[in-house]
């Protein structure tokens, strides 16, 4: 059976699609004045993420102004812990703030409602695939397990989740628990929304990079594997990009061990790894967000480099993290017409 025709997921199966299809993390985002005014409307970030027509809305503003290759779902991998009833608040100028767990909280956790506080993402999802183009692809998400519970614990966002690792030493088999936890339950949400609709699902691990090298393995790549491993049990077919931002060279059997499709590589990995990396699947990336701030031959340099290198195989192209409210709307313009432009 062939679905219509979606560069992303040519790629997702391997295929190397010349010029590479695009689009960015967060690219529904502050940098985008229609986004800060939908979000005005919204009240709290929350509410933006639980009510369907917003966040419907603020998916299609970047598709509309760019015609991206891809739409990602308007949502937070907060919302795992919201629904976990962690009381998350998004305080302005903060940044998201929950109840801190702890060892009994642990055990206490509770996945039955999870899904059903979920539902308006997941109608989000069904609607968004009605209304988009019929080549755009729809990607869900969620975040990894390790990279949700270190919110969890701190309670907060912070620069290198000593808590985290600390509460992973003292507490080891809590913390297995906890991250065993969000995996099944991470893993059901992610097949909601591809029953919903999404193409492609993206795990974002964005801590991965403060953790040693057991750590890693046994944090970032088992629970993730798991994940996938649930998934795919149920939705072979299922698609998933992994992305785990700085793991530097554990990246190397980062797709074998967890059975991604492909990764996503953020900008401190080095283009000859990349190209490396990519002789064994897709890979994703992996633009400096700050290229987009900063414009001009900057930003042309940084994204001739990435096809120099990576554009005769299966690559997604987008930046190595998510783009910054700072970024310049027509420097994006200005990013896609290179990409679409590149080698025609
Ligand atoms: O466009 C998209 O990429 C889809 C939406 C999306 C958001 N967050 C919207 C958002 C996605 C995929 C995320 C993922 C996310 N959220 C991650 C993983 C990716 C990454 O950036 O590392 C993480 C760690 C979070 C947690 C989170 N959410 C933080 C730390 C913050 C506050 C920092 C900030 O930028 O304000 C958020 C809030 C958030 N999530 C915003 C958006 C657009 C900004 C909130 C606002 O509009 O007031």
């Amino acid at each position: 059976m062939t679905g219509p025709y979606r560069k992303i997921v040519e790629v997702l199966n391997g295929k190397t699609v010349a010029p590479p299809p695009i689009w960015l993390m967060r690219q529904a985002g502050r940098y985008l004045p229609e986004y800060r005014e939908t979000r005005v409307k919204a009240g709290s970030f929350l509410d933006l993420c639980y009510t369907p027509d917003l966040a419907v809305e603020v998916t299609l503003q970047p598709i509309r102004r760019y015609g991206f290759d891809a739409a990602i779902l308007f949502s937070d991998i907060l919302v795992i812990p919201d629904a976990l009833k962690r009381n998350v608040r998004f305080v302005q100028g903060e940044g998201p703030q929950m109840d801190p767990i702890d060892v009994s909280g642990i055990g206490n956790l509770e996945g039955e409602s999870v899904l059903g506080h979920l539902a308006p993402v997941i109608e989000t999802v069904g609607r968004l695939r009605q209304e988009l183009p019929e080549e755009t692809a729809l990607l869900g998400f969620c975040g990894a397990p390790w990279t949700v519970a270190t919110y969890m614990i701190a309670g907060h966002g912070t620069p290198d989740q000593a808590p985290a690792r600390l509460f992973a030493y003292r507490h080891p088999e809590a913390f297995e628990k906890l991250l065993s936890f969000l995996a099944e339950i991470s893993a059901e949400y992610l097949i909601a929304q591809i029953d919903a609709g999404a193409d492609a699902v993206q795990i974002f691990d964005s801590w991965a990079g403060v953790l040693g090298e057991r750590e890693f393995e046994n944090f970032a790549v088992k629970p993730v594997a798991r994940m996938i491993e649930i998934v795919r049990s149920r939705r072979p077919q299922a698609k998933i990009i992994a992305f785990a931002k700085g793991a530097g060279l554990n990246l190397l059997h980062y797709r074998q061990k967890t059975k991604a499709d492909a990764i996503g590589l953020d900008w401190s990995v080095p283009l000859f790894f990349a190209a490396e990396l990519q002789k064994d699947g897709p890979v994703q990336g992996n633009l400096d967000p700050m290229r987009v701030v900063a414009g001009g031959r900057s930003l042309e340099e940084g994204i001739d480099a990435i096809l120099d290198k990576l554009g005769n195989g299966p690559l997604i192209f987008n930046l190595g993290h998510g783009i910054t409210p700072e970024a310049d709307p027509e420097n994006v313009t200005a990013l896609v017409r290179r990409v679409r432009e590149a080698g025609v």
